[in-house]
């Protein structure tokens, strides 16, 4: 497997990096591959239960998709290098276990669409978000019209993508980008410790918890609801939920399986 993404393992949390500091970890064409590949083996991994998605180096999460790359790509071409753009971040998306991006600095263009591909993000104080394309001549083409949209507001999503902004960790964070900002040598422990906690959750109810939020959001209330009561039924009669509830009636931690 490729090394321009570097995928660990600690206990039940696996951490990748996109490792290419020295172009900002830019997203080029071999960089999606190799993200895919990690994430799908992520996938088939069932003793996973959270990820964490992180930059190599301390200047970038991911300085965008890369530009020296696109600069030459005709209409076909540049279609084709967003539709891989999407098929990774739907892959990020679409895994069954929560992933949290940890941004240390630029996130931008690609990268903040990177990150919004995340359950969420935790950010360093150091840390810059914003969607540049239009200074470049061109749009978000990895889901950061839409996303961002989602996660921001759309009035928000429209100013920052109009104007090319790029904002701080705190703006982020005040705008709802971000769920928490850190001092930049606490970012890693902090989400480390937040994997850990969710790790050792229910997992069959934190996988379905994050299917039922992600399929929800772009549903109706009441068929929302529905999928909403479908998968609270679908979590009883699974040894977690006898576990679960057992634990706490007997006054001991859970000892999950998963199943
Ligand atoms: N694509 C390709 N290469 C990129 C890149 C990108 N999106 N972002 C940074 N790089 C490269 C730079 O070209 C440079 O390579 P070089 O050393 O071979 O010249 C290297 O990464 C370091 O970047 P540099 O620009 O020298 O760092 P800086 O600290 O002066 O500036 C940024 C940092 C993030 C402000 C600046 O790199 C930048 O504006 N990047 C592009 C951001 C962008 O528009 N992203 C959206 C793309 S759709």
């Amino acid at each position: 497997m490729s090394e321009l993404v570097l995928s660990e393992r600690q206990g039940a949390v696996a951490t990748l990096t996109i490792n290419r500091p020295d172009k900002l970890n830019a997203l080029d064409v071999e960089v999606l591959a190799a993200l895919r590949g990690r994430v799908e083996e992520l996938a088939g991994d069932t003793s996973v239960r959270c990820v964490v998605l992180t930059g190599a180096g301390a200047k970038a999460f991911v300085a965008g998709a890369d530009i020296s790359e696109m600069q030459d790509l005709d209409v076909d071409a540049s279609r084709a290098f967003a539709e891989q753009g999407h098929a990774t971040m739907a892959a990020l998306e679409n895994l069954r276990v929560p992933v949290i991006a940890a941004v240390k600095g630029f996130a931008l263009g690609g990268g903040c669409e990177l990150a919004l591909a995340c359950d969420f993000i935790h950010a360093s104080s150091k840390a810059r978000f914003g969607q540049p394309e239009v200074k470049l001549g061109v749009i978000p083409g990895f889901g950061g019209t839409q996303r961002l949209a989602r996660r921001v507001g759309i009035g928000r999503a429209r100013e920052l993508i109009y104007s090319g902004a790029i904002i701080r960790a705190d703006e982020a964070l005040r705008i709802g980008l971000v769920n928490a900002v850190h001092a930049p040598d606490e970012l890693m422990g902090q989400v480390s410790t937040l994997a850990e906690t969710i790790a050792a959750m229910g997992p069959f109810a934190v996988a379905k918890a994050k299917e039922v939020l992600r399929e929800g959001e772009g549903m109706p209330l009441p068929a929302a609801n529905a999928l909403e009561i479908e998968g609270f039924a679908q979590c009883f009669g699974t040894a977690d939920q006898s576990e679960g509830m057992g634990a706490f009636l007997e006054k001991r931690d859970a000892a999950f399986t998963g199943a």
